[in-house]
């Protein structure tokens, strides 16, 4: 799924790689088109045409590119592009969205931070994606006493908590042993029942330890010593807003890939939006596109081998050639296609041997 602005021709370098390396990884693809977004309301009236719902549910995994841009913004909020990926994730159940920032070598001078505070971060934050204050009801506009305002409403149920810390813990197993539950539970009950599900959890994996922030305290922590994290965990809105400012310790939120799960189907899409503003100009980084793909493999395909080879392409194209938003002194500028093709050299050089005894 294509989408909007930049959407397109990023997600063509990642089908690029999608299809370059399934045949090395002994994976027979299918693959199929389906519109989203803005571009789908102009083609086909509207932002999640059914036939891209019914698509999606006959498919083991979506490649999605971005949606959204000025042509649509002002139009309701429940009709918009936005509304038709928050509908997508909603219907397929894909309620857990996993947003890892590394830093790639390659890039340590890219971050606005100092090399010194962010040479080595990989963390992993798991967004709770299908509830809370982005689908809560009673939504809307209101009037009280005459005067007219807006409310939305975050509920949790427990299920929707425990599912998603659960998912927490396991990923915590997998990486190195700790999670940090985000939550405001000085404030508000939703989180107080967060933080009281996650140490309910806990001694159920003793072999990981587990703390608590409070979202102010997280973001303040983040950018302070982001290597303190490995696994965070927390609800959707404080997840949409920590995985921005995580991807910026990377250099470029052109190179955070995202998988969202739970359901029968996953979604694998960049974690930028659609940026109208270089649209069509060959200048957008693909290389979330890029290692979307490698999280396919990872998450769908149980492949984390390949996932790995992908990301070390990345780091080694990286290291003499970028994308306008990380040029670096001495550095080859290249284009997005381009950047596609480097990538394909690279995984070309480097074919995993195991792997690549399966061809
Ligand atoms: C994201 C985006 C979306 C969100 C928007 C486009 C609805 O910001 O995927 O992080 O808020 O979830
Ligand atoms: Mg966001």
């Amino acid at each position: 799924m294509n989408g909007d602005g930049i959407g397109p021709e990023v997600t063509r370098q990642g089908l690029k790689v999608l299809k370059a390396v399934a045949p090395v990884a002994g994976i027979t693809l299918e693959t199929d088109e389906a519109l989203i977004g803005g571009d789908a309301y102009d083609k086909a009236g509207s932002f999640l045409p059914d036939e891209t719902l019914e698509k999606s549910r006959q498919s083991d995994a979506i490649l999605f590119g971005a949606v959204g841009g000025p042509k649509w913004a002002n139009l309701d909020h429940t009709i918009k592009p936005e509304g038709g990926l928050l509908r997508l994730r909603k219907e397929l159940d894909l309620y857990a969205n996993l947003r890892p920032a590394r830093v790639f070598d390659a890039l340590v001078d890219a971050s606005t931070l100092k090399r010194e505070v962010v040479e080595g971060t990989d963390m992993m934050v798991i967004r709770e994606l299908t509830g809370g204050i982005y689908f809560g009801e009673p939504r809307g506009a209101i009037e009280v006493d005459g005067r007219k305002g807006a409310r939305n409403t975050m509920i949790y149920m427990e299920y929707e908590i425990e599912r998603v810390v659960r998912m927490g813990f396991e990923m915590a197993l997998k990486r190195r042993n700790k999670l940090t539950s985000i939550d405001k539970s000085n404030v508000l009950e939703v989180s107080k029942l967060w933080r009281s599900i996650a140490d309910r959890l806990a001694p159920e994996y003793p072999d990981v330890k587990l703390n608590h922030l409070y979202v102010d305290a997280a973001a303040m922590e983040i950018i302070r010593d982001p290597r303190q994290f490995d696994t965070i965990v927390t609800g959707n809105m404080f997840g949409d807003i920590i995985s921005d400012e995580a991807s910026m310790l990377t250099g470029s939120i052109g190179m955070l890939p995202s998988a969202s799960i739970g359901g029968e189907v996953a979604l694998y899409e960049p974690i930028h939006g659609s940026a109208p503003d270089i649209a069509g100009q060959d200048k957008a980084n693909p290389m979330a596109s890029i290692l979307s793909v490698g999280m396919m493999f990872r998450y769908t395909f149980g492949m984390p081998a390949i996932d790995e080879w992908i990301q070390t392409a990345v780091n080694k194209v990286l290291m003499n050639n970028r994308t306008p938003e990380i040029q670096e002194k001495g550095k080859n500028l290249v284009g997005c296609e381009q950047m596609g093709d480097l990538i394909l050299e690279a995984l070309e050089a480097s074919k995993p041997v195991a792997v690549a005894g399966r061809a």
